[in-house]
């Protein structure tokens, strides 16, 4: 059914990330927990917490709370002044954020977040040069679409990208870059890293996601991220951690450096700070670079950095991860969903691999698991043909049940607060959602 709502926001706004023809945007009324629901009253099981963003689940009362009471107190200040609720943030965030990042700059989106940091590495560094990974998402704008592996930026280039990146191979053991196997390769990628620090002038820094997040949750290994680390600490070369998707509690700790004891010199986040209930993203850097700014100009700024309507929800979040003990939850729930989706493994053809942690796991869907061909790459989706994952993932909201598609894989990362029973149903609408994949494995 489309209705008014429907057809004027087709009309008059922007759907992201598509040609705007045949945009119908669903009509949701309502949303709470786990679930949210459209104008005919149907009701879908979020599996994807939107964007991972809505990690407490929707409407958080606590945090809705927050927003309405700092509205009603001071709901703007401009940023070269100071209030309560920035202090009580700044407060709270130096009891999440991996130690030795204390200086914080405030923005509303992951995009900015990453913007600043790259702005914020040339000036401290007065390098240029930024190496990425291909496998990668950091954002819309300039710098962090210059920045994005993916196809996000082909679209773009040249003419909306800066120049200054340089790629380099990220970390996939189901479908390496550099051909090696996991038994076998040493962390090549890593090394390999280090070897265009050395054959590239003028490099800042290197910007990655700890686990790479839409382009397919992809985990290193144990000993990949430590020696990134290294090979960038001997050369001066800062690390840039976007833990935009997989921090808060995600994956079971704050943020996913922390399970390889690794603390970058910048730390960008947003999303989950504030279950997505406003829009706020952080910069956190070393004190190293916090004291360059001391004398140096800190060439940076926005009128809503610091916004009080974001940083009041941003604690309340804090508080309820811990009151829910939702980093434990998120560990004890990605054991069962990694299971169930094992299990579905075993069934469908159509799934060449299943990896994830905590509550963030991928469904890599592939037309033949012998040669993990998957379905459709990424100039499939930029030429607009039809994709087995999109149609997986309709399948599934026919069935009550909202999962992320990405060119060839699924995205399950619910809210932190799923139930078992909701997993079961999340689980049975895929199981039946994806024989549409397993049809197109048969036909070949
Ligand atoms: C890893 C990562 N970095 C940056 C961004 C951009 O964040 P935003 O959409 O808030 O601008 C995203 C968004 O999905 C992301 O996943």
């Amino acid at each position: 059914m489309v209705d008014d709502i429907t057809a004027l926001t087709a009309r008059h706004t922007y759907g992201t990330w598509r040609a705007q023809r045949g945009w119908s945007p669903l009509h949701v009324t309502r949303a709470e927990g786990c679930s949210f629901w459209d104008a005919t009253g149907k009701r879908y099981l979020d599996l994807s917490s939107q964007l991972v963003c809505t990690n407490l689940g929707h409407q958080n009362p606590a945090v809705i709370e927050a927003i309405r009471q700092q509205a009603a107190k001071l709901a703007f200040i401009g940023p070269a002044h100071t209030c309560e609720v920035r202090a009580r943030a700044v407060e709270k965030l130096l009891e999440v954020m991996p130690p030795g990042l204390d200086k914080f700059f405030f923005t509303t989106s992951g995009t900015d977040a990453n913007e600043a940091a790259l702005k914020i590495a040339r000036l401290y560094t007065g390098r240029h040069k930024v190496i990425a990974r291909y496998s990668s998402y950091h954002g819309s704008t300039s710098g962090s679409v210059a920045a994005t592996g993916d196809l996000r930026r082909w679209m773009v280039e040249p003419a909306s990208t800066g120049p200054g990146v340089v790629f380099g191979p990220e970390v996939n053991c189901y479908r390496c870059p550099l051909g090696r196997t996991r038994e076998s390769c040493g962390v090549a990628c890593a090394d390999y890293l280090a070897y265009m620090m050395d054959h590239e002038q003028n490099v800042a820094a290197v910007i990655i996601e700890p686990i790479v997040g839409s382009n397919g949750v992809l985990i290193p290994p144990a000993d990949y991220l430590p020696r990134l680390a290294e090979h960038c600490r001997k050369r001066g070369v800062l690390l840039i951690a976007d833990e935009v998707m997989s921090g808060w509690g995600r994956t079971g700790k704050w943020f996913s450096v922390e399970h390889w004891g690794v603390v970058p010199d910048i730390l960008t986040t947003a999303k989950g700070i504030t279950n997505a209930a406003a829009p706020l993203g952080v910069v956190a850097t070393s004190r190293a670079i916090a004291d360059h700014f001391d004398d140096h100009f800190f060439a940076h700024g926005h009128t809503y950095e610091a916004h009080p309507l974001t940083l009041a929800p941003a604690i309340a979040a804090i508080d309820e991860y811990r009151r829910l003990d939702l980093l434990n939850r998120a560990r004890t729930m990605g054991e069962v969903l990694g299971a169930r989706l094992r299990a579905l493994a075993d069934k469908h053809p159509s799934i060449g691999d299943v990896r994830g942690m905590g509550l963030f796991w991928a469904l890599d869907l592939v037309r033949n698991r012998g040669t993990r061909e998957p379905f459709n790459v990424p100039r499939d989706k930029l030429e607009r043909r039809p994709l087995v994952a999109d149609a997986v993932s309709a399948e599934c909201m026919k069935r009550g049940v909202s999962v992320m598609s990405w060119v060839s894989h699924l995205l399950v990362a619910p809210p932190l607060i799923i139930t078992e029973a909701e997993l079961d149903e999340g689980v049975a609408a895929l199981d039946a959602a994806l024989e549409v994949a397993d049809r197109q494995v048969a036909a070949d």
